[in-house]
């Protein structure tokens, strides 16, 4: 996989969606892809294809929403010559080019309702027409789809086929939001700004912890796609510097529960909860180590008198 190819992320919520993507990836299970724009769906169904049997074969993307509703059937299933004015020779649609490998289609709620139907066909028998074409052939195409809208909503409203929707729908799989998996934020950030910096020998930039913690608690609208090209434009015009909150955008800053802009605390629970015993134990182990068992240094760094701090270390039986 190529370095742009990169598929990070370790929290529990990313890797549910993983898991599951691998399970069904060497199947031919027509799979449904859904998240918020930017956050990852593209890769996710190219993550299948690749671990699926037909990885050697075709992979054909369409991105629906690009295709004129009168062109899309023959661009999708081909046409006779003939067929229409300008249409000078047979041609084959992308479905036929797909043949043995995997279709992805992409932004499927933008798929002219006429088109619907001969999808459906195709999904349910792997039959194809092109236009002005007396004859039906058959392939064998493996059709993953993605969408940022939801779909249930669109077949209420009439805009999209429910047999269909429910013959996509066969193995759905859901990309959260950035904001619901920041365990995945600083594996990104790393990954964003080594890139850029690699790639353009320019020293690594840096966020201070209180930047950092800004940026854990921004809503990140444009998800992963947002992140990375923050990442890539902080990584060229503040190279090789360590980023304060004031060097933050100010959609980022404003608007924001960020505690230190008021009261100061220096930490965000994070929103999974914490183990504060646990945490305090750690922060105490991190100082003494980092002070070199120097007491008194290891004090001034987690903001305790000498004493309190050997308080707290006989709170945990730690040897003073
Ligand atoms: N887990 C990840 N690890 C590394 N890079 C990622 C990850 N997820 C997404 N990206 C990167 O974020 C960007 C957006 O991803 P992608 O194009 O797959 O999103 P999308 O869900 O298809 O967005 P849209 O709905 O806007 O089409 C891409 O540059 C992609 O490489
Ligand atoms: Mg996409």
């Amino acid at each position: 996989m190529d370095d742009q190819k990169q598929f990070l992320g370790d929290s529990p919520e990313f890797l549910s969606v993983i898991r599951a993507a691998g399970l069904v990836a060497p199947t031919d299970a027509t799979v449904l892809i859904t998240g918020e724009s930017g956050t990852g769906k593209e890769l996710l169904s190219r993550y299948i294809h690749n671990n699926s049997r037909r990885r050697q074969q075709p992979w054909i993307t369409i991105n629906c929403a690009a295709l004129p509703e009168s062109l899309a059937e023959s661009e999708l299933f081909g046409h006779a010559k003939g067929a229409f004015t300008g249409a000078a020779l047979n041609k084959k649609g992308w479905v036929q080019a797909a043949d043995g490998g995997t279709l992805f289609l992409d932004e499927i709620s933008e798929l002219p309702l006429s088109i619907q139907a001969k999808l459906l066909r195709l999904l349910e028998s792997g039959e194809c027409q092109g236009v002005g074409h007396g004859q039906i052939s058959r392939v064998n195409v493996r059709v993953v789809a993605a969408t940022n809208k939801h779909l249930p909503d669109l077949v209420r409203e009439g805009g999209f086929r429910e047999d269909l929707f429910y013959r996509l729908n066969i193995v759905p799989l859901t990309l959260p939001p950035l904001r619901d998996r920041l365990q995945d934020l600083s594996l990104l950030i790393n990954l964003f700004m080594a890139r850029v910096s690699t790639k353009n020998a320019l020293p690594q930039t840096r966020f201070h912890p209180k930047a950092l913690a800004v940026l854990r608690a921004y809503s990140w609208p444009g998800n992963i796609r947002e992140l990375r090209n923050f990442c890539e434009r902080v990584s060229i015009l503040n190279a090789g510097q360590t980023l304060v909150v004031d060097d933050l955008p100010v959609e980022m800053r404003q608007g924001q529960d960020v505690p230190w802009a008021g009261e100061r605390a220096a930490f965000v629970l994070p929103d999974e909860g914490l183990n504060f015993l646990q945490m305090e134990r750690d922060l105490l182990d991190q100082a003494l180590r980092r002070s070199a068992g120097n007491k008194s240094r290891a004090a001034r760094l987690l903001g305790f008198s000498r004493d309190t701090f050997l308080y707290r270390l006989k709170k945990f039986s730690i040897p003073v």
